[in-house]
Formats: C-alpha cells, structure tokens, sequence
C-alpha cells in the first residue's frame, strides 16, 4: 500500500494497493485535477510539479516528453494522466 497525495487548490490523498497513475488517484482522493483531453497527452492541463517521491515514478513515454517540451515544463513536473507510482509520492498542482 502506498499513497499518492495532491496539494493545490484542493488537496487530498489517495491510497493505492497498486500502480496508479496519478491522474486515476487524483479522481480517488478527489481532488479535481484538469484533464482537458481525457488523459490522451494531448493537453497538458494535468501538469503537476512533483515534490516528493520521484525516484516512485514511471518513466516518461515519447508522448509525455513531447508534450512537456511544448509546455517548457521544468524537470520536476510530469503529467499526471502518463505518470504512474509504485510508491509514497506527493505532488502539487
Ligand atoms: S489530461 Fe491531457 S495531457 Fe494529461
């Protein structure tokens, strides 16, 4: 078991038994996180900033990384609908 919490506007805490992609855990802990194109990384409305726990995290797929590229996104930050944990993360958005 582990947990994958969001801090923002809303903030919350997801226990997962398994691998989960931050956005599923998002809608678990309800915390609304954008997700404009449905989680198809076409968006980038799902952005968040990973503050702890990175070394938990899937690695990035050719999708996510042209998408954080168009975004300028900084190296800390994934999108949460192409990102799963196997672990305690904490992430802000
Ligand atoms: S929901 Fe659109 S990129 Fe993640």
């Amino acid at each position: 078991m582990h947990s994958i919490q969001f801090d923002g506007k809303t903030s919350g805490k997801a226990e997962c038994e398994r691998e989960t992609a931050l956005l599923a855990a998002s809608t678990k802990a309800g915390v609304p996180l954008p997700h404009m194109c449905g989680g198809h990384a076409r968006c980038g409305t799902c952005l968040v900033t990973v503050v702890d726990g990175a070394e938990h995290l899937s690695e990035q797929g050719n999708a996510e990384t042209r998408v954080l590229l168009a975004l300028k996104a900084k190296p800390d930050q994934r999108l949460a609908c192409q990102t799963w944990a196997r672990g305690d993360v904490k992430v802000s958005y």
